[in-house]
Parts: C-alpha cells; sequence; structure tokens
C-alpha cells in the first residue's frame, strides 16, 4: 500500500483565528485526511508570549516567540498567518514566500495595502498566497470568484462586508436606541475590533473590497483612491425616514467596473437599500455579497462575516487548497461510495429512517361542518403524539353557519416524526366528515 504522504503546517499567531484553525483542525482532523488524501501536521507554531493560557490544547514543545523559525523552517510546506497588522506579518510573509512556501492570510490590510509586492513575491519564487478568510469570513467568496464565476467579468460586486456595521444598525434600527449605546454593547460581545475605527469608520470593509476589486478585475486600488465612509453619523431618526420610504440603512462595499467607460470604482459607505432588495434584509453579523457576472447574471451569497469559527472555516479551506498545491493533486471531485475514503475512517452512513426524521406540518383539511369534527380529528392527532400548534377554521358555506356546510381546517403541529404525520394522515383520511386527502407542507423552521 502506498505510503500517505505528510504536509506539515507552521501557524503564525495563536489568538482567537489561530485557536480556532487549530480547534477544528483537531477536531475534524480524520474527516479532512480523508478528504485529502494527506495527513496533516501542524509542527510550529509561533505566538507573542509561550507562557500564556490558551483555551485550545497545544503540545508547549512546537511553540516559539520567533516568527521566523517558522517561515524559515525548511520542513514546513505550509505557512498559516494569522498575527495580523502590517508590519512583522508583511516581514514574515515575503520570507515564506521567498523560501517556497505556500501561505495562506486572513490578514486584508496586509492583502489591501501591499497586495502587489505580495503577489509578485508568490509568482517569484512559484509559490502560492489564499486568502479566503480575509473577505467575508466563512462565506467562500474569493473561491467564487476565482473559480465557480470564473467565466464572467464583474460589472458590479456589492454587498455587506462588515458584521459589526452591520450588527450595530441592525440594533438601532430595531430598539431604537443610538449608535454609541450599541457599539459599547457590540464591544463587550467581542464584534468590533480592539481598534473600532476599523469597523466602525469603513476602514475593515474597504480593505476588503479592496480585495473583491483586485480578484475581480486584477488591480489593486490604494485606499486613497476609494469613498470610504462609516456609520458613525447615522441616526436612528434618519432609520425612521427611510423605513418609511421604503428603505433599510446598510453599511455597503460597492466594486463598479464601467466597461465603457474604461473605469473602476471602490465605495464603502452606509446606503439607504429597498427593504425588498436581499441586502436589506441580511441583518446583524452577517455578510452577504451580491456578484454581478456577464454571463451568470447576479448570485448572492450569505452568512458569518466574523468570529472564530467561521473565520476558522475559510482558513482549512484554505489549507485543504494549499495541500493541493503542494502535493499537485486536486479535490477529489467524482466520488464513488465504495471508495469514498470516509466510509474507512467512520460508521458507514445509513438512510434515516422516516421515524427519526423530525419536523413542524401544516395541514388542510376540508371536512363537513358538523358538531364533533374537531374532537375526532384532534383525536386522531393524540392517537400519533402530535401536538398541534395552532388551529383555524374558515367556513365554506358563506360563513353563514347555517346548514351543513363544509369547513377548512387548518392547523400547524409542533416538530414530530414523518411517520406519525404520516399515519395521522391516514387516520384523518378514514374519517367520515373528511371530505378529501388532507394537505400537507413542511414547516421549514430552521434555526441554524
Ligand atoms: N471586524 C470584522 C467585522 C470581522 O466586523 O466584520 C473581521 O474581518
Amino acid at each position: 500500500m502506498a505510503t500517505i504522504p505528510t504536509v506539515n503546517i507552521g501557524i503564525l499567531g495563536l489568538g482567537v483565528v489561530g485557536q480556532g484553525v487549530l480547534k477544528h483542525l483537531n477536531r475534524n482532523r480524520k474527516l479532512l485526511e480523508s478528504r485529502l488524501g494527506v495527513k496533516l501536521k501542524v509542527t510550529k507554531i509561533a505566538v507573542r508570549d509561550k507562557s500564556l493560557k490558551r483555551e485550545v490544547k497545544v503540545n508547549p514543545k512546537i511553540l516559539t516567540e520567533d516568527g521566523f523559525e517558522v517561515v524559515n523552517d525548511p520542513g514546513i510546506q505550509v505557512v498559516c498567518e494569522l498575527i495580523g497588522g502590517t508590519t512583522l506579518a508583511k516581514k514574515l510573509t515575503l520570507q515564506a514566500l521567498k523560501n517556497g512556501k505556500t501561505v495562506v492570510t486572513a490578514n486584508k490590510a496586509l492583502l489591501c495595502e501591499h497586495g502587489n509586492q505580495i503577489v509578485r513575491a508568490a509568482k517569484k519564487s512559484n509559490g502560492h498566497i489564499f486568502f479566503e478568510a480575509s473577505v467575508a469570513g466563512g462565506i467562500p467568496i474569493i473561491k467564487s470568484i476565482r473559480e465557480g464565476l470564473v467565466a464572467n467579468r464583474f460589472p458590479r460586486i456589492s454587498g455587506i462586508l462588515n458584521g459589526t456595521c452591520n450588527y450595530i444598525l441592525t440594533r438601532m434600527q430595531a430598539e431604537d436606541k443610538p449608535f454609541e449605546e450599541i457599539l459599547k454593547e457590540a464591544k463587550a460581545l467581542g464584534y468590533a475590533e480592539a481598534e473600532e475605527s476599523l469597523d466602525v469608520d469603513g476602514i475593515d470593509a474597504a480593505h476588503k473590497a479592496g480585495i473583491l476589486a483586485y480578484l475581480a478585475h486584477g488591480k489593486w486600488i490604494s485606499m486613497k483612491e476609494m469613498l470610504i465612509d462609516g456609520i458613525r453619523k447615522v441616526t436612528t431618526r434618519d432609520m425612521a425616514v427611510a423605513d418609511a420610504m421604503g428603505y433599510r440603512i446598510k453599511h455597503i462595499a460597492s466594486v463598479e467596473c464601467d466597461a465603457k467607460k474604461n473605469s473602476l470604482f471602490v465605495g464603502v459607505y452606509p446606503a439607504l437599500i429597498p427593504k425588498t432588495h436581499i441586502l436589506g434584509r441580511v441583518d446583524d453579523v452577517y455578510n452577504a455579497v451580491c456578484v454581478s457576472g456577464d454571463v451568470v447574471g447576479t448570485t448572492v451569497h450569505i452568512g458569518r462575516g466574523a468570529g472564530q469559527d467561521a473565520t476558522a472555516s475559510a482558513v482549512i479551506g484554505d489549507i485543504a487548497d494549499a495541500v493541493f498545491s503542494v502535493q499537485g493533486a486536486e479535490l477529489m471531485n467524482l466520488i464513488d461510495e465504495e471508495n469514498y475514503p470516509l466510509a474507512a475512517s467512520s460508521k458507514e452512513l445509513r438512510v434515516a429512517k422516516l421515524d427519526e426524521v423530525i419536523s413542524s406540518f401544516y395541514l388542510r383539511i376540508s371536512v363537513v361542518d358538523q358538531p364533533g369534527v374537531l374532537s375526532q380529528v384532534t383525536a386522531v392527532m393524540a392517537k400519533e403524539k402530535i401536538s398541534i400548534a395552532r388551529i383555524v377554521q374558515d367556513l365554506d358555506n358563506n360563513g353563514t353557519g347555517k346548514g351543513r356546510g363544509s369547513a377548512v381546517l387548518t392547523l400547524t403541529t409542533h416538530r414530530c416524526s414523518e411517520s406519525a404525520i404520516a399515519k395521522a394522515i391516514s387516520g384523518l383520511k378514514r374519517l367520515r366528515p373528511v371530505l378529501s386527502q388532507p394537505f400537507l407542507l413542511r414547516i421549514a423552521d430552521f434555526n441554524d
């Protein structure tokens, strides 16, 4: 049997994102390794202070306080730069690339400000740099633009790229509370960056918009060339007036390319957006990106734009790409059940039985309008241990209540199994007052 190769990873920085990456690498290691066909080994981690206590378990022997030990280690193939900032991070990234490493970074400021130099360094040393986590957290927007949407030119990419601004604006609107008050709470919840200005003055969103502009149009736009405005001056009065006019106020990033004029515009600013537009309905810390392509039309990507887990998901996605670039291989895209490596490393999947599939249901039942019908219907539901959440009856006999007309009963249930509701429907069909096959809808009350 062929030996499974090992890819050695070095991590720069073990803050919130670094710990998230380590946590999820460890948690899903078997799954990842079976998907990638390699062993993954974190062999060195650079931290500012080795003695600090951390939430994630880490072998103290692999810690160093010198980032250059990581980027100069000949055994390391993939370097994850997760320290942030643009000084040390830049030196380490350039050195890693010079040494032929594949680099994964979440550092939007570094890319926005020094992207040109970094990309050139990567090309010069035949290296690769991956930066999915630098824009829109867990949304794989970079991969989408670079790969899935490669057929397109992009006249417009617009979106909500700063979760903190979106959170603050959402709460100001919902609770009619001023900016300063909600900002304080956002900080307490750990949403706003330590330096609040990065978020609320639009700088973070501008960094991200700059990266999207580069991806879509191959040109790095400097911050000085962008229109950058934040949300400090937005009041709840503005929101109320906008609301009355059919708008929400959102912090929007926009990358617009006018092919006729050969011009590119990058801006981030608070804007009125129709309540009916999808961006008007993306709330809280969520990010959203609408990508308009000349071939595909508009695609919309929504997800958590910040936070340890979402960012770790993007970084690990990049580690996977880095592994393939190191191995010169590609992600298996045709999976056959027999050879799916998961089968070897975890219990074989079976198809769920219907009594394991749980949902709430909506049921419409046409019945004869006569005494006792409701109790027969509820008895059938009770027999299957289904709890009714709501029930409404509409009369089909013009609402006169006279005679023995028909009625429509509409009820919703609390959560129960597919098999229970199927049995209940069979029971209902057998009731004499039930006039036709009851009509069933599932209630998609996903709360994740
Ligand atoms: N501070 C950023 C935001 C998350 O609020 O969206 C990191 O990019």
